[in-house]
């Protein structure tokens, strides 16, 4: 129970990481919002966990959207009466629309930016006044491989994620002074269905200059990210902020061979 009685917003909680993250923090006493934008996933998501005894409820968000997200804090508050954790995890990868600047559309461009990034902008600007006005809590935003190395054929998404990363270490320093620590953890090779649309069903995606080189073999499965989350969620991490946190099974530091 190392999240007992945190109020936690997961985005993009239906499925995937975000899922096995929703679980996870059941599972330690968190009571979870999904702010899910798949009605049908977050339905689903909602059934699953409250058969499982979890306190949890499914609001149905657009992050993207500042009209939906601010329902989704003025939800939470009335709900639950406060926030602690705000987990920004939904994004969105657009294979075969994304790729090098050059054959970017502009409205590729815009959708990834205003999914990924504006997305985190909107549930802090909103979702920060709820947490300070709970004591504090922990933001832990999600970056990708693409935020610490170049991965080619996807612009719209690195830029996402960088900006993720920078503005994770910027929040770190202006909030800290309020109990709210900032993080963020970069996953790659895990296995879900972005994975599995953005590489591994991609025949031009090469998965041996990838994820074969991973030192330990193998995907990474949600529940392995879903563990950091926790951490960073809990007091356990108490003292850890603006870090940015690989979980990607070493694949981002091996030399090519
Ligand atoms: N799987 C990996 O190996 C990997 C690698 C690098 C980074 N990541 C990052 O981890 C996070 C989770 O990835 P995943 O693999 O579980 O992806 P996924 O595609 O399986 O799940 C993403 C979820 O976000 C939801 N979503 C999309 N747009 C939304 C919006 N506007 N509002 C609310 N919800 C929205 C989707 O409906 C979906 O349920 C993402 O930020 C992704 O970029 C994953």
């Amino acid at each position: 129970m190392r999240l007992k009685s945190k109020v936690a917003i997961i985005t993009g909680a239906g499925r995937g990481i975000g899922l096995a993250g929703a679980q996870a923090f059941v599972r330690e006493g968190a009571k979870v919002i999904i702010a899910e934008v798949d009605e049908a996933a977050g339905r689903n998501a909602e059934a699953t966990l409250r058969a499982a005894g979890g306190d949890v409820t499914f609001v149905p968000t657009d992050c993207s959207d500042s009209a939906s997200v601010q329902s989704l804090m003025a939800r939470t508050e009335e709900l639950y009466g406060g926030l602690h954790v705000l987990y920004n995890n939904a994004s969105v990868f657009l294979n075969k629309l994304d790729g090098q600047v050059t054959d970017l559309a502009e409205d590729t461009w815009a959708k990834v930016l205003a999914i990924n990034l504006h997305s985190i902008f909107l549930c802090c600007k909103y979702g920060i006044p709820l947490m300070v006005k709970s004591g504090g809590g922990a933001v832990i935003n999600t970056g990708s491989s693409a935020s610490v190395m170049g991965v080619p054929g996807c612009d719209a998404y690195t830029a996402t994620k960088g900006a993720t990363v920078a503005l994770t270490r910027s929040m770190a320093v202006e909030y800290g002074k309020q109990g709210i620590r900032v993080n963020c953890i970069c996953p790659a090779g895990i296995a879900t269905e972005m994975v599995k649309a953005s590489s591994l069903d991609d025949p031009d995606f090469d998965a041996d200059y990838f994820f074969k080189r991973a030192p330990l073999g193998r995907l990474g499965e949600p529940e392995e990210v879903a563990k950091l989350a926790v951490f960073l969620a809990s007091d356990e991490s108490s003292y850890i902020n603006g870090s940015i946190i690989r979980a990607d099974g070493g694949t981002t530091v091996t030399p090519i061979s």
